[in-house]
């Protein structure tokens, strides 16, 4: 059985830190999203992967994740010229997936439960496709699937008006068969070919398509908020490890210093991670925050926040929560006058003030 993550994309709705980088290495707890599927596959027994990279963003992925050997993983970049679907990203891949069953994992995704037992039930039931579901409130931001029976009756990708509030989550088991699928679909109305239409297609063929209700929680971390909250989940799980120099400082319930990072004068309250190499000096880091390395805190407070490597927050006032910011950011008190806020800010930037 092969992997096949799908790590293309342009990420629209996490700018604009998908300007720079590509929306799956941004880090939760401090770990590339990527990565979490990646490990998944290697826990479930697979080892050579395919990861579907866009032409923008290729590279800095290929950089960053390597040939997958510190994972016990063999990579191969598959390069998608342009995001034309799921369905045609498996198409893209099917010279490398050959005749071989698949586990088709989207980057941006998290499961909690990872894949092990789902791989083992495609073995045993063996199923044209497996797709997993999760009730959501706003099921029409999502593919959504209708049951009869516990059989898959009918799939929408984002109904305007969805059946059920079973949602598709981005993890799905394909045999071989899901390639003359996808060859027999047209593209939806957003011009992609969807790979919701290309399993609609194994249905409607008399294809058995299993469904498996997830338990545990499934985060897409296409926007902020979804970001922070997979943020949050990951870390209610870490174990406390302190590393790093304290001094004059203390770390309440489950916290990560990693080696290098100094925090002087400094209260944190996990659950939270503070990346190698940070230096903290007189400041107050909330539960679910995860600093990135070589960052700089001083004189302000962060809490439920995501700060990316080599960014720094200095004298604020107020104290700065459910953030993201990206690498090398700057944010501090101005100092001479006249008094006033200065930005230096690039494209679709939010900013919210005291
Ligand atoms: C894609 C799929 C959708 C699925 C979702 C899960 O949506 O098209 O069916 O529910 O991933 O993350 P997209 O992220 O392309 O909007």
């Amino acid at each position: 059985m092969k992997g096949l993550i799908l790590s293309g994309g342009k990420g629209t709705r996490l700018r604009p830190i998908t300007h720079t980088s590509a929306k799956q290495l941004v880090p939760v707890a401090n770990k590339p999203v990527l990565f979490y599927g990646l490990e998944a596959m290697a826990a479930a027994g697979i080892v050579e992967v395919g990861i579907i990279v866009a032409p923008e963003t290729g590279g800095e992925i290929r950089e960053t994740t390597g040939d997958g050997s510190r994972f016990g993983l063999r990579i191969t970049y598959i390069e998608q010229a342009r995001p034309l679907g799921l369905a045609h990203a498996v198409l893209t891949a099917e010279p490398f997936l050959g005749e071989e069953p698949f586990v088709m994992y989207l980057g941006d995704n998290l499961l909690q439960g990872g894949i092990v037992e789902l791989v083992a039930a495609f073995r045993e039931h063996r199923p044209e496709a497996l797709i997993l579901l999760t009730p959501v409130p706003d099921p029409e931001n999502y593919g959504v699937a209708e049951l009869k029976d516990g059989r898959v009756v009918r799939l929408a990708e984002k109904p305007a008006r969805p059946a059920t509030d079973l949602a598709l989550v981005g993890v799905y088991m394909f045999t071989p068969a899901i390639h003359d699928a996808a060859r027999a679909i047209t593209p939806s109305a957003r011009g992609e070919l969807e790979i919701t239409d290309a399993i609609q297609h194994l249905v409607d063929s008399d294809r058995r398509v299993e469904p498996h209700v997830v338990v545990g929680w499934w985060k897409d971390t296409g926007r902020l908020d979804d970001m922070l909250e997979a943020n949050r989940l990951v870390l209610d799980r870490v174990d406390g490890r302190v590393q790093g120099e304290l001094v004059d400082s203390s770390c309440h319930g489950r916290v990560v210093v990693e080696p290098g990072a100094r925090l002087e004068r400094c209260t944190v309250r996990g659950p939270a991670i503070i990346g190698a190499g940070a230096r903290l000096v007189d400041c107050y880091v909330g539960p679910y925050t995860a600093i990135g390395e070589d960052c700089t805190i001083e004189r302000a407070e962060v809490e439920h926040s995501i700060l990316l490597a080599g960014s720094s927050v200095t004298g604020l006032e107020g104290r700065m929560e459910s953030s993201l910011l990206g690498r090398n950011v700057r944010i501090g008190r101005g100092a001479g006058q006249p008094r006033a806020y200065r930005f230096m800010v690039g494209d679709n930037s939010e900013i919210g003030i005291l």
